[in-house]
């Protein structure tokens, strides 16, 4: 595996890989690398792919108030994790590389990056859309792969390949749970032993909602029972729980459609999210 933090020095090891006619699997990530993480650099390799997985603790998808600098940084073991799983590259640019002086542009999904997320954390999901453009034309592509645990990242992210007509396959994974099952996340690192404990009301509260509404029960009722779960286990503030439609990520009070229940929460200074998929019988 190649550690690579320059431009010339990626484009003439992506050409060089790509020469064999294989395609190229792209998987971005922020490091801290977890099993979640390696699920998708083992979906990379399918197919005879050649893999890259970019690192990059993204400042422009951060708010002011956010974790950017707290964000858990684990160069060394990350990429003898992407070594031992057969990684080609390992692509990690400098926030100087990523955005030199002048930097002046913004790539902004309307609609599907408004809504959860997109609300509770303004400006995030613009920071997301632009580092992935600019990864996707750093590396250039033939698949990326993501994971379901970030459901609105997705979402957004098919939205832009889409409307800016990408030649890019994206390909998006189920979320990878610990045994007791809370989702797998970089941040879990915060966690105390106690809230980590606590935390699994999240995957809880969604999994009671989504039995639930499956089973005919009013949504906006099961809705409102997963706050109140989420509360009595000592999580606050709670940013939302709802029931969107798949695909476009509208808010749904009826169960008619495939639907995805979303969650994000504190749990002491820990934001979490989650989200499951609701169908109709
Ligand atoms: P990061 O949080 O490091 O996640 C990188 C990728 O791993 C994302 O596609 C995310 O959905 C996936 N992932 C995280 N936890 C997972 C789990 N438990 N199961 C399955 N997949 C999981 O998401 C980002 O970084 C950034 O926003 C990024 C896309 C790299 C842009 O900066």
């Amino acid at each position: 595996m190649q550690t690579l933090r320059d431009l010339p020095a990626l484009r003439a090891a992506v050409d060089a890989l790509r020469s064999d006619g294989r395609p190229i699997a792209l998987v971005p990530t922020m490091g801290a690398l977890h099993d979640g993480h390696m699920a998708l650099v083992e979906e990379a390799r399918r197919h005879g792919r050649h893999v890259v997985v970019s690192i990059f603790v993204n400042p422009r998808q951060f708010g002011p108030n956010e974790d950017l600098d707290a964000y858990p940084r684990r160069e060394a073991k990350d990429a003898q994790m992407l070594q031992a799983a057969g990684a080609d590259i390992l692509w990690m640019p400098s926030v100087d590389v990523m955005y030199p002086a002048g930097f002046a542009t913004n790539i902004s999904v309307s609609g599907i990056s408004e809504g959860l997320d997109g609300a509770a954390r303004p400006g995030h999901f613009d920071g997301v859309a632009t580092v992935v453009t600019k990864l996707f034309n750093q590396v250039r592509p033939d698949v990326a792969i993501f994971g379901e645990k970030d459901y609105q990242q997705l979402a957004v992210i098919r939205r832009f390949v889409a409307d800016l007509d990408l030649p890019i396959e994206i390909i998006g994974l189920p979320t990878q749970r610990a045994e007791d099952g809370l989702a797998l996340s970089s941040r879990n690192a915060y966690l105390t032993d106690e809230d980590r404990k606590k935390a699994l009301a999240l995957p809880r509260a969604l999994g009671e909602a989504k039995r639930q509404i499956e089973r005919g029960d009013p949504v906006d009722g099961a809705l409102a029972r997963a706050i109140a779960m989420l509360s009595a286990h000592g999580f606050g503030p709670i940013d939302y729980v709802t029931l969107c439609d798949a695909a476009t990520l509208e808010p749904m009070h009826r169960l008619d459609r495939p639907a995805r229940l979303l969650g994000a929460a504190k749990i002491g200074t820990t934001r979490l999210i989650d989200n499951i998929a609701v169908d109709p019988a």
